[in-house]
């Protein structure tokens, strides 16, 4: 039994995204991500998914990706990325009826693996897209979120974490953040993330041991669509 986590499959299965126009690494690279999933993954494993799972805009786009990733072997835990507009946020609970037995979408909740609480929600980073104003707002929202994912499992008891984000956990150039220090207070044993794409976008945030804490980049691109074993 393991742990894995891999981001951004950017799956498009139903709706014309090709991939490989922004690097050589996307080509065909469903057939990769089911290759090493397979090689690697077995049905009793657990799967993190790190968020923008696919190019599907509503839940009917996302069938056929959702139909793929569920073909796969092991338990499937989904956060939320920025591209996932099927998900509507408010609506988290009911995704988990929806999809109860086939997928667990982690947001204001918490999951469990092997005594471990497995916390999580989008996070957010400045990229220059949006104003100061707008970044701190979605910025207070999602470690809130976190928090209220921290919390519930505190409240069951848990006292071992491991958090996930889909935005990377700083901005680039910070040397800490909301989310860091959150995930330092709650003594998360690791941070895992995703988001970045590309060689020049690999070192935006933390790898490896931060103050106590570890941090993983887990991108589909940067990982070569070989899931990473986190535990
Ligand atoms: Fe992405
Ligand atoms: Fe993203």
């Amino acid at each position: 039994m393991a742990l894995y986590a891999l981001g951004d499959m950017h799956l498009s299965f139903s709706v014309d995204k090709p991939m490989d126009i922004f690097d050589p690494v996307w080509k065909d690279h469903e057939k990769k991500i089911e290759k090493y999933w397979r090689k690697k993954i077995t049905p009793e494993d657990t799967i993190v998914l790190t968020g923008d799972h696919s190019w599907g805009r509503n839940v009917k786009e996302c069938e056929a990706d959702f139909a793929f990733i569920e073909s796969l072997p092991g338990r499937k835990i989904l956060l939320r990325g920025n591209h996932d507009m099927f998900w509507d946020t408010k609506k988290t609970e009911r995704l988990n009826q929806e999809f109860a037995g086939r997928f667990f979408f982690l947001q204001n909740n918490f999951a469990v693996y092997e005594g471990y609480a497995l916390v999580g929600t989008k996070g957010y980073c400045y990229e220059g897209k949006d104003s100061i104003e707008h970044f701190l707002k979605i910025r207070k929202r999602e470690t809130e979120r976190l928090r209220v994912s921290f919390e519930a499992a505190k409240a069951a008891g848990y006292e071992k974490f491991l958090m996930f984000l889909h935005y990377p956990p700083t901005t680039i150039g910070e040397m800490e953040s909301p989310f860091t220090r959150m995930g330092e207070e709650y003594g998360a044993e690791q941070v895992i993330y995703s988001h970045c794409h590309g060689k020049e976008r690999f070192d935006d945030s933390f790898k490896g041991e931060v103050n106590g804490v570890y941090y993983r980049l887990v991108s589909g691109d940067y990982l070569k669509f070989k899931p990473e074993r986190i535990l």
